[in-house]
């Protein structure tokens, strides 16, 4: 058995509390134009101290959920895609669903960095299609600010925090998801990680003083392998859908940074206002930036019925992933 796999609802989380670049030139050596000009990005979103992962996913997850007139009791399966679960276990999934109570539904975490939430719809959506599932919550979670080093102005001025949910379930046949690419170069795995506290790095004193804790980046050498990669996976997806980038209505791409969704769009050959851009209001959200921007894309009206999307990320791992979407 396969049918067809489509996006049924959406949902957001942000926090409310805004940190422009203006504020973080107070505490470190940087400056609004550095950041603006090199990245794209003027303020993003921090979650308050008492703010975990779970709760920024439950609540774009009830709202995926409402949207699509849906029971939490419904739900069949929740996969939350995070660099930054709760806890190393038991995962974010899990507390999601206790917090949803949404009791039948089965559930997993999926690392894949900020490629997380497209290997997230294509693990969900094949369980969809084969009849294992009916539906599911698939969802990109992060609190990336609680991973941070506020004194390294290499990774500090990058990120921000934000989920966003998509309810996912079979739609009429020749929409839905035309077709994924996903990829990976454990290779570049040094190049972007958080070491500590796993079993390589068991949390000690030393590993603390050391700063394993946090988010370490090689950020020119991710920037040029994500140049790269989102025009290819963008280019293959859609090769692998049957379509040319002349048909695209709308690029959904990882929102990392504006001059790598700059480099993709040349690639491509896209018109401008056929590309969604938040990375100025929100950072780089992870594996929440792409549901975020398609959640606003959708919001904006910017996508009806038969509109051919594609969602491409790059990420941590190092990772890969692109979807051809064609709305139902
Ligand atoms: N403010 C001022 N100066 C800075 C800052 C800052 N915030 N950060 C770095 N610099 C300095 C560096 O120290 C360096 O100085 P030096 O030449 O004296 O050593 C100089 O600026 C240039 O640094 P580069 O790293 O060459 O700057 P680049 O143009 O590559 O921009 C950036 C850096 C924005 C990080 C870019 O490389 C980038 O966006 N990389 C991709 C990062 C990314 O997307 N990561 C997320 C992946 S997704 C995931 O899975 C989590």
């Amino acid at each position: 058995m396969t049918r067809a796999v489509g996006i049924a609802g959406l949902g957001t989380a942000v926090p409310p509390k805004v940190l422009t670049n203006k504020e973080i030139e107070k505490t470190v050596d940087t400056s609004d134009e550095w950041i603006t000009s090199r990245t794209g990005i003027k303020e993003r979103r921090i979650a308050e101290d008492h703010v975990s992962t779970s709760d920024l996913a439950f609540e774009a997850a009830h709202e995926a959920l409402v949207s699509t007139n849906m029971k939490p009791e419904e739900v069949d399966l929740i996969i939350v895609a995070t660099v930054s679960p709760d806890m190393i276990f038991p995962s974010t999934a899990c507390f999601t669903q206790e917090k949803l109570g949404a009791h039948k539904a089965a559930a997993f975490d999926l690392g894949a960095g900020c490629s997380g939430f497209i290997y997230a719809l294509a693990a969900g959506s094949q369980m969809i299609a084969t009849g294992l599932y009916d539906n599911a919550l698939i969802i990109g979670a992060e609190v990336m600010s609680k991973q941070l080093n506020w004194k390294d102005r290499n990774t500090c001025i990058l990120f921000g925090d934000a989920a966003g949910a998509a309810v996912i379930k079979p739609v009429e046949e020749g929409k839905g998801f035309l077709s994924f690419y996903l990829g990976a170069d454990g290779g570049g795995a040094d190049l972007l990680s958080l070491p500590g506290g796993g079993t390589k790095h068991p949390a000690t004193h030393e590993t603390v003083d050391k700063g394993l804790h946090y988010i370490q980046m090689a950020g020119s050498e991710v920037f040029k392998f994500a140049v790269r990669i989102m025009g290819d996976a963008s280019l293959e997806v859609l090769k692998r859908a049957g379509l040319s980038p002349e048909e695209v209505d709308l690029l959904i791409p990882h929102q990392a940074n504006t001059r790598i969704v700059d480099a993709a769009v040349k690639r491509l050959g896209l018109d401008k206002n056929k590309v969604c851009v938040n990375v100025d209001r929100y950072g780089n959200t992870s594996a929440a930036s792409i549901p975020v921007a398609l959640y606003e894309s959708f919001e904006q009206g910017r996508i009806k019925p038969g509109d051919n999307i594609v969602m491409v990320g790059f990420g941590a791992g190092l990772t890969w992933g692109s979807t051809v979407l064609r709305w139902a």
